[in-house]
This record gives structure tokens, C-alpha cells and sequence, in this order.
């Protein structure tokens, strides 16, 4: 079989992750989760204090970044600059920062550069905001999901009571609006569906029906084009 390129795209907590990270399992296939690389340079601008205005200060951390993503049977391993912020980069600061990170031009050029490379092979699934528009715009498979604010939050917040997290349902709603609209809002690759894309949405469905949904369109589709 083919090593399809398939792209995942759509706002925080639409299911994108959870779906790629299975249905990669499912085919063998690599999962990215860029989401993570713009986190971990998030986090990097911390430690070193960068003023995001300050282009040449920035410009330096991006030359020297070094961003791995390490498959493991527990789920992939973050490691920035040798260190492991697997977890590090999941808390709220860092969410925050890592949306306003993103809207700066030479921080997408070097997160799509490196994305690129990653892909380039194919057999791989990467879930983001800008893979289907910007990273692989010929990717074999689009996908955007899609969900209201309200069951989005509520994931958010059993995600973490899960992990004994108490957290208050209102803010995640308030924060979730606040990425959506700065991820939406921006000039460079803003979070949209590519043309092309087909939508999921994942208000109704259990992680099982997202990930055997985009799996039957995977197989129709190769079927049909292993015909033609
Ligand atoms: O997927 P996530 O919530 O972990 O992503 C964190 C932030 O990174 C998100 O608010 C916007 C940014 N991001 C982006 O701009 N482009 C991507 N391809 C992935 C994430």
C-alpha cells in the first residue's frame, strides 16, 4: 500500500489528536503532532525570556531549536533541546503562549520547514491547524473535525479529572473561544478548512466512531483509486 500523506486539521479539542494517534496506530503509519512543536517553542521562548516582539531574539532561538518527537507504546515523547516536556508543555501557560507564538511569520516558516521534512516520506498522519491548507496542501487526506465549544470543553475537563485536575468547565470554555479566535484570526495560515477537506464533526461520536469513520473513507478511497 501506498504511504499516504493524511492531514488532520481543526480547532482545540475537536478530536484531532486522539483520532490521528489511533488511526496511526491502526495503519503503521507515523503520527505528528505539530501542535506539540509550537508548544515546545513556546516553552523555549520561556527559558530564554524572549521578548516576542524582539524578531533578532527570536530569529536566534529558531536557529538552534532542536524539537524531536520519540515514538513510544505510552504515547510520542516531547523532547526539546534534549529535555524531555512531554508534560511540561501541556500546561496552561504554555497553551496560552503557544497560540501567540504562532501568529509570528518566522516561527510557522521554521515549524513547516521541519514539518515538511518530517512528512516528506509519506506513511505518516499530522494533525495541526495549517497541514491540509499550508504544510501538505497535496496531502492524499484531508480532514477537519469540528465540535461545539460546549463538548469540547467538557472533554477538556474530564481529560483532567482523569489525571486528578480539578478544573472550572467556564474557563476552559473562555479559553478554548479565546484559541479558537486568535488561531482563526491570524494573518499567516490561520485554522481553516482546506477546500478540499472533508468535515467530521465529532460532537456526537465516540473516539471509536471518529477513528472508524476516517478509516472507511481511507479504504473506499484507495480502493477506488487502486482501481482506476
Ligand atoms: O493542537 P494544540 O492545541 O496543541 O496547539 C497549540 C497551539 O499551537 C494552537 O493554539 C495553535 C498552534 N498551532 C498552529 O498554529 N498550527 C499548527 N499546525 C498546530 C498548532
Amino acid at each position: 500500500m501506498k504511504k499516504y500523506i493524511i492531514a488532520i486539521d481543526g480547532p482545540a479539542a475537536s478530536g484531532k489528536s486522539t483520532t490521528a494517534k489511533l488511526l496511526a496506530k491502526k495503519l503503521e503509519y507515523v503520527y505528528i503532532d505539530t501542535g506539540a512543536m509550537y508548544r515546545a517553542c513556546a516553552l523555549r521562548s520561556l527559558w530564554d525570556e524572549i521578548d516576542l516582539q524582539n524578531t533578532g531574539q527570536l530569529e536566534k532561538m529558531l536557529s538552534d531549536i532542536s524539537i524531536e518527537i520519540k515514538y513510544s507504546a505510552a504515547g510520542n515523547q516531547i523532547i526539546l533541546d534534549g529535555k524531555k516536556v512531554t508534560h511540561r508543555i501541556r500546561k496552561a501557560d504554555i497553551t496560552k503562549l503557544s497560540s501567540e507564538i504562532a501568529v509570528i511569520g518566522a516561527v510557522r516558516k521554521k515549524m513547516v520547514e521541519l514539518q515538511r521534512k518530517m512528512g516528506e516520506k509519506g506513511g505518516i498522519i499530522m494533525d495541526g491547524r495549517d497541514i491540509g491548507t499550508i504544510v501538505f496542501p497535496k496531502a492524499d487526506f484531508k480532514f477537519f473535525m469540528v465540535a461545539s465549544v460546549k463538548t469540547r470543553a467538557l472533554r477538556r475537563w474530564k481529560e483532567a479529572k482523569e489525571k486528578g485536575e480539578e478544573l472550572n468547565l467556564e474557563n476552559i470554555e473562555k479559553e478554548l473561544i479565546w484559541r479558537d479566535n486568535n488561531d482563526s484570526s491570524r494573518k499567516i495560515a490561520p485554522l481553516k478548512k482546506a477546500e478540499d477537506a472533508i468535515e467530521i464533526d465529532t460532537s456526537d461520536l465516540t473516539i471509536n466512531q471518529q477513528v472508524k469513520t476516517i478509516y472507511q473513507i481511507i479504504l473506499e478511497r484507495t480502493c477506488r483509486s487502486d482501481i482506476s
